[in-house]
């Protein structure tokens, strides 16, 4: 017996049917044997003895030895094995493997943005949507406007991969309204929404206790340890 896919990597949106092709040829044997493996850390049957095993019975058909899965999820992402035994020919065993990526579209990513920070300093803004496959790519949006990734003088990286977006030392300039996207080819892309960074310098204030306030505008001031009176400050 000979066995072969016709798609050994087979990708599926999530809640969409699968199709995981078998094909055999026999020798002799009229009625060789099928038998479908999920391999994972262990090997649980999918197809055995003519029925659908577990999380497959009722939710699966088999045409040949070609299973066809219905509404597939993550859980049925993975690597299976077609086995086909055929006693009465020469070569009584034959296997192939399938794989099955699941694909599922961006989601809302999380965003963390710094609602102030102070001039000079290293700040990162953090973009993840952990549900999407395969991973997203991330872009960062200042005041609605694409951030390249590539700027000569930019006062920023972009890890796309990652979806973080480092100022090494941001300056006041960099303050605006920021936002990212992510990415899959799979759905549409997802936003998170838009939060605004403010930067400010740095006040020291000195009464009975001295203290250092991060003036974001002239007239608001967030203090990082105990202030007294904010507005003398500024
Ligand atoms: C299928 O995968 C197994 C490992 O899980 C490997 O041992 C076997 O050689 C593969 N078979 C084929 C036909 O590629
Ligand atoms: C980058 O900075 C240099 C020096 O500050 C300047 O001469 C140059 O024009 C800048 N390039 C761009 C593309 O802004």
């Amino acid at each position: 017996v000979t066995v072969t896919s016709r798609s050994p990597g087979v990708e599926v949106h999530e809640f969409l049917d699968a199709e995981l092709s078998c094909e055999f040829r026999t020798e002799n044997d009229k009625n060789p044997r099928i038998e479908w493996k999920k391999i994972d850390k262990d090997v649980s049957f999918v197809y055995y003895d003519g029925h659908f095993i577990g999380p497959f019975h009722g939710r699966a058909e088999i045409k040949g030895a070609t299973v066809r899965l219905h509404r597939v999820t993550q859980t049925d992402a993975g690597k299976y094995r077609c086995e086909v035994s055929a006693p009465q020919d020469t070569i009584t065993l034959g296997e192939t493997n399938v794989t099955l990526t699941v694909l599922v579209p961006p989601h809302t990513p999380s965003c963390d943005v710094p609602s102030s920070a102070l001039t000079g300093s290293l700040v990162q803004l953090r973009c993840r949507d952990r549900h999407s496959i395969p991973a997203a790519v991330y872009t960062w949006f200042k005041d609605n406007r694409a951030l390249p990734i590539q700027l000569p003088n930019a006062t920023y990286t972009i890890d796309e991969k990652t979806g973080v977006l480092t100022f090494q030392k941001v300056s006041r300039a960099d303050a605006g309204q920021y936002y990212c996207e992510a990415r899959n080819g799979v759905g549409p892309g997802k936003s998170c929404s838009g939060t605004r960074m403010q930067i400010g310098d740095v006040c020291v204030y000195v009464s009975e206790s001295v203290c250092v306030c991060v003036c974001v505008s002239v007239c608001e001031c967030e203090c990082v340890s105990e202030c007294v009176s904010v507005s003398e400050s500024v």
